[in-house]
């Protein structure tokens, strides 16, 4: 039995990802460091310090922890200033009826994301009240895969992980989901998400009834 769904936000509810590799494009090449868009599929649903080792690691490129810092602020900043003029309509087609839905329904639903600007975020788009329970990066110490984002979630929600479904569009994410002992559906190409137990493209037309056939038949 679904008695919780725990969503990722960047990717999931709302189209971030573009935002997060314009700045980081932005700040690459600042460095010298060509940035492509298939490096940044390296980078979802990983955390902003180690985005940038990632990159630092394309360009072969070693800093001290201070200047490590300031280009992540650098590039938090540069994110913000793209973050400040999202408006409602960049929310994903479908995510905010599907999670009305599954609420009048009973579902409690919680947000589980590496991000450290999610509040901000939700706040922009006006959907925190569509949260029982909101884990960021801001309270965890452990990033995706480790499943710490979800427990959490599935803690504050006081649900059993075995009746939680995981939303993700991130490998990490996927497997951190897995980790915890959850089901998990991927939102996005089937290719980069095997380990999920279903992948859809998104929500337009998704349904609880559809949620709970696939969870069915995978039992
Ligand atoms: C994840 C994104 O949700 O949050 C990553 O998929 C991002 O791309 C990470 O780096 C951390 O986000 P923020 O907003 O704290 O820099
Ligand atoms: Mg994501």
């Amino acid at each position: 039995e679904i008695k919780a769904c725990l969503f990722d936000l960047d990717g999931v509810i709302v189209d971030t990802a573009k935002y997060h590799y314009l700045a980081w494009q932005q700040l690459a090449n600042g460095l010298g460091i060509s940035f492509t868009e298939e490096h940044n599929e390296l980078l979802k649903g990983v955390s902003r310090m180690r985005s940038l080792d990632i990159i630092l690691e394309l360009g072969n490129t070693t800093l001290a922890d201070d200047e490590k810092m300031k280009l992540a602020t650098q590039k938090n900043e540069i994110y913000l200033s793209y973050i400040q003029r999202m408006k409602d309509d960049e929310l994903l087609p479908g995510v905010k009826e599907f999670i009305e839905e599954i609420r009048n329904k009973g579902i409690v639903v919680a947000l589980g994301s590496a991000s450290k600007n999610a509040r901000l975020i939700l706040k922009q788009l006006h959907i925190e009240e569509l949260f029982d329970a909101i884990i960021d990066g801001n309270e965890v110490t452990q990033a995706k895969p480790d499943p710490e984002v979800f427990l959490k979630g599935a803690e504050a929600l006081q649900v059993e992980s075995r009746s939680c479904v995981v939303f993700e569009d991130a490998i990490a994410g996927v497997e951190a989901a897995k980790n915890a002992g959850m089901a998990c559906i991927g939102v996005g190409d089937p290719k980069n998400l095997s380990e999920a137990d279903q992948v859809i493209s998104g929500f337009e037309g998704f349904n609880l009834k559809q949620l709970a056939t696939f969870l069915s038949d995978k039992n």
